[in-house]
C-alpha cells in the first residue's frame, strides 16, 4: 500500500536520516513535514526578533505570525475566543499550571480529585502534589479487561465532592478512545470541572471544545507534526479570568511597582518570558497540514493500518495484545503487547537492528502497568504516513525475536 503523504516527510525518505527507517513510535512524537520545517526556518533566517517589544519590523512580523498562530490554533478546537489559547512548552506544562494555578486557588481539604488510572504521568503527578499540599482526596477510575472506563464505577466515585476530573481522551499506552462527551456532561452534573488531556487524541481525532464542553483542553505540538517545545492550554475565559498566574516575570504584567504588580489580561497573564516565536508558527504550519489531509482521510488510513497490525500480530505465537485485542471504532493506533518470556527493551533492540522503531517500558504509566501486572511493555503507535510495508516488516522481526533468543519460535 503506498502513501501519497509519506514523502512529504524528510526523515522518512529513503536516503535521508537513518535507512531504512520503519517508524512506528508516533505516539511518543510524530514526525514532521517539510512544510513545518520550512516555516520555522524562514521565521529564524528572515524575522527573527522579540515579539510584542519592538517597533521595528521583523518584530511587527514576528509578533503577527505568532498571534496568527494563536489564532489558527483557536479555530482548529472551536475556541469561542483566542484568548483562550495559552500557549505552553507541552501537555505536561499546561497541566502543570492547572493544577498550580487553578487547583491551588479553588481546591481545599478533602475535596477530591478523579482521574483514570490508566493517565499517564503528566496527568497524575500535578494532581497528586496538589492533593498532598492542599489534603484533597485523589481517587483512580480503575479499566476492565478491554481497557474501558466502568460506568458503575464512575457513577459511583463522581460525587458532589469532586471537583476536579482529569482525563485522557485516548489512552497512550491501551489506544483506547474514552467517551469524553458523556463523561463531561455527568461530571458538569455535580459540578465538577473536567480537564481533557487531548495529547493522543489531536493527532488522530477532531477537537471541538464548545461542541465537548471542556473546561480545560491541553495538547503538545510535538505530537501533531509540530515542533517540540510547544504546546497548547485551552481554558474557559471565566476559569482562566478568575486563574493567578503561574509563571511571573516579564511579557505578562501591566504596571509593576516595587511592592505590587498587576498583570497583563489573557492570554499574556500566563504567557510570561519570551515565547516560543518560531515554535508557534510551525505548530500553525502542522495545523494546515492536518487540515490539509483531514480527519476522515487520517481515520480512514489509520483504521486500515490498526486492523492490518492488529491481523498481523495474532499471527505471532506467543505474543499478548493488552487491552482491546480487535479493531473497533473505540480505539486508535496505539497497541501494547509482550512476547512471553522476553523483555520489552530485548524485542525492541532486536526491532532496532531491523530499522523498526517502536517503544519499550512503562509509557510513563506506572500505576496502569502495575494495574495490569505488568512491568513493562512493548507499544506500536501508528500515524497516517505508515504503511502496511513498515507493518510487514515489523512482523517480519517480531517473528524473530523468540528465535534469536533461544526460545523457540
Ligand atoms: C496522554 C499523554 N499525556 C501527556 C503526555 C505528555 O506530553 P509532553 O511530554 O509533550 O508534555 C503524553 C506524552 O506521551 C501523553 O501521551
Amino acid at each position: 500500500m503506498s502513501n501519497q503523504y509519506r514523502n512529504d516527510f524528510p526523515l522518512l525518505r529513503q536516503g535521508e536520516g537513518t535507512e531504512p527507517l520503519i517508524y512506528l513510535d508516533n505516539a511518543a512524537t510524530s514526525q514532521k513535514p517539510e512544510s513545518v520545517l520550512r516555516v520555522m526556518e524562514e521565521y529564524y533566517r528572515k524575522y527573527n526578533a522579540n515579539p510584542h517589544r519592538g517597533l521595528y519590523e521583523i518584530s511587527v512580523k514576528a509578533t503577527e505570525q505568532y498571534e496568527q498562530a494563536r489564532r489558527v490554533t483557536a479555530e482548529f478546537i472551536n475556541a469561542k475566543e483566542e484568548a483562550e489559547i495559552i500557549f505552553t512548552r507541552n501537555t505536561t506544562e499546561s497541566l502543570n499550571l492547572i493544577a498550580y494555578s487553578y487547583g491551588r486557588s479553588n481546591l481545599k481539604e478533602g475535596d477530591e480529585i478523579l482521574i483514570p488510572i490508566s493517565e499517564h504521568h503528566s496527568n497524575l503527578l500535578p494532581w497528586q502534589q496538589l492533593a498532598k499540599e492542599k489534603g484533597v482526596i485523589l481517587k483512580y477510575l480503575y479499566l476492565d479487561q478491554k481497557g474501558a472506563l466502568k460506568e458503575e464505577e464512575l457513577k459511583e466515585k463522581l460525587t458532589k465532592k469532586t471537583r476536579i476530573l482529569a482525563l485522557a481522551y485516548v489512552s497512550n499506552v491501551l489506544g483506547t478512545i474514552y467517551p469524553v462527551k458523556d463523561i463531561i456532561q455527568k461530571a458538569h452534573q455535580v459540578g465538577a470541572v473536567v480537564v481533557l488531556d487531548c495529547a493522543q487524541s489531536i493527532p488522530h481525532l477532531p477537537l471541538d471544545v464548545q461542541e465537548l464542553e471542556a473546561d480545560f483542553a491541553v495538547f503538545s505540538g510535538h505530537k501533531m507534526l509540530g515542533p517540540m517545545g510547544i504546546g497548547v492550554l485551552y481554558g474557559k475565559r471565566e476559569l482562566l479570568e478568575q486563574m493567578p498566574p503561574f509563571l511571573t516575570g516579564g511579557e505578562m504584567i501591566d504596571y509593576v511597582g516595587e511592592q505590587e504588580a498587576s498583570f497583563a489580561p489573557l492570554p499574556q497573564k500566563f504567557e510570561a518570558g519570551t515565547p516560543n516565536v518560531g515554535g508557534a508558527i510551525g505548530l500553525m504550519e502542522a495545523i494546515n497540514y492536518i487540515k490539509q489531509v483531514g480527519y476522515g482521510q487520517i481515520a480512514a488510513l489509520e483504521e486500515e493500518l490498526t486492523a492490518y497490525a492488529l491481523e498481523g500480530l495474532k499471527e505471532i505465537p506467543h505474543l499478548t495484545i493488552y487491552g482491546e485485542k480487535a479493531f473497533t471504532k473505540n480505539r486508535c493506533g496505539v497497541i501494547s503487547f509482550n512476547l512471553e518470556g522476553v523483555h520489552p527493551h530485548d524485542t525492541a533492540s532486536i526491532l532496532d537492528a531491523d530499522g523498526v522503531c517502536i517503544r519499550a517500558g512503562h509509557h510513563c504509566a506506572q500505576p496502569l502497568m502495575r494495574y495490569l501486572g505488568l512491568a513493562a511493555s512493548c507499544r506500536l503507535s501508528l500515524y497516517f504516513y505508515n504503511t502496511q510495508e513498515d507493518i510487514d516488516a515489523l512482523i517480519t522481526s517480531l517473528k524473530k525475536v523468540r528465535r534469536l533468543l533461544g526460545l523457540g519460535n
